[in-house]
């Protein structure tokens, strides 16, 4: 018996197959229930007790040797290796949830980034200011509507210390504190006591630029305004100037860009009329040098300002300005920047 055991064995150890057909064939042949093992073990009863052991021993491993040889065959010629243990590598990963930034964020540094190619560098200020940076310094008549406390955020115990309402404050930081000639982008988070809707926050965002420098005219400005505009929105964009007021700039300005929705023809955005308000500007009032100590006489400059919030509802088409706030991530994520 042991001898049939041990040539079964090398039988079995030897056997190599070409196709699954040959190693479904070895394996009727060897483990089925009328194969060469079962009937080994059927003729194990006539076994005489004292080798019950060594043969039952060798009954085992032979079944098992049969086995393993089986499944390794089948194995080699399904592939499925990996699925015996769970682990099909041929799967892709887990997707790995990457964030995104802000759109107001995406705004603001595709912005920075075209005034940069400019020479303009990035100066900050603070948010928490004084009367003087942010409306005397920059030519507020002291009667002047901004000043109210409709607009404005103060501190109640001390009035002179409020919440800056423009990125302008940080004009009188820059032209008091830097070297000339100036060329500087300030964005920045401004407040004002607003109702929120829609259309307003008493939270939002500016970009401000200033440029101070002997003969900066207002063909720079223009030039500036039309280098951005169609940077932004695109080299078709055409700008137009209206004239306006700021007490801080002399003349001053508010600049359209033709709708990049219709291309001008006119929409539901720009309201028919083909054109959409970005930002002000003017040359910067002379007042405003002396006060900061610039020679006037000497010095000129312009300077610019817009909402960033503004700016990203044009830019995406967003209706309500209360989404960039609510940090709602299936608003978020939406948003990807150029080359991302
Ligand atoms: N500070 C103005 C505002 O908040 C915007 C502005 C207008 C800024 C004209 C400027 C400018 O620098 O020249 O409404």
């Amino acid at each position: 018996m042991l001898d049939k055991i041990k040539n079964l064995l090398d039988e079995l150890n030897g056997f190599s197959a070409t196709t699954l057909e040959e190693v479904e064939q070895f394996r009727i042949k060897h483990l089925s229930k009328k194969g060469s093992i079962a009937s080994l073990f059927a003729d194990f009863k006539t076994v005489p007790n004292e080798d019950k052991k060594a043969v039952g021993q060798a009954l085992n491993e032979l079944k098992t040797v049969a086995m393993d040889k089986v499944n390794a065959l089948k194995e080699s010629f399904t592939g499925a290796e990996f699925g015996k243990s769970g682990l099909d590598l041929t799967l892709s990963g887990d997707p790995v949830k990457l964030g995104s930034r802000h759109p107001l964020s995406l705004v603001r540094n595709e912005i920075t980034e075209i005034f940069a190619r400019l020479g303009f560098t990035i100066s900050e200020g603070p948010e928490i200011e004084d009367d003087w940076h942010n409306f005397s310094a920059l030519n507020f008549p002291e009667e002047h509507p901004a000043r109210d406390m409709q607009d404005t955020f103060f501190i109640e115990k001390s009035p002179d210390v409020i919440l800056r309402t423009h990125t302008s404050s940080v004009q009188v930081h820059d032209l008091q504190e830097m070297e000339l000639p100036i060329r500087c982008l300030t964005p920045g988070r401004v407040f004002r006591n607003e109702a929120i809707s829609a259309r307003a926050h008493c939270i939002f965002h500016q970009i401000e630029a200033l440029y101070v420098d002997e003969k900066v005219s207002f063909a720079d400005l223009k030039q500036t305004l039309t280098y951005f505009a169609k940077e932004f929105f695109g080299e078709k964009t055409e700008i137009r100037l209206r004239p306006s007021y700021f007490p801080f700039t002399e003349p001053s300005a508010e600049v359209d860009v033709t709708c990049s929705l219709c291309g001008g023809k006119g929409c539901n955005v720009c309201k028919g009329t083909g054109w959409l308000e970005i930002l002000g500007c003017g040359m910067v009032d002379p007042n405003v040098l002396e006060l900061n100590g610039i020679d006037s006489k000497k010095y000129s400059g312009f300077a610019l300002g817009m909402g960033i919030e503004r700016i990203t509802m044009l830019k995406y088409g967003i209706k309500d300005l209360r989404l960039f706030f609510e940090n709602d991530i299936r608003f978020l994520e939406q948003f990807t920047a150029a080359g991302f």
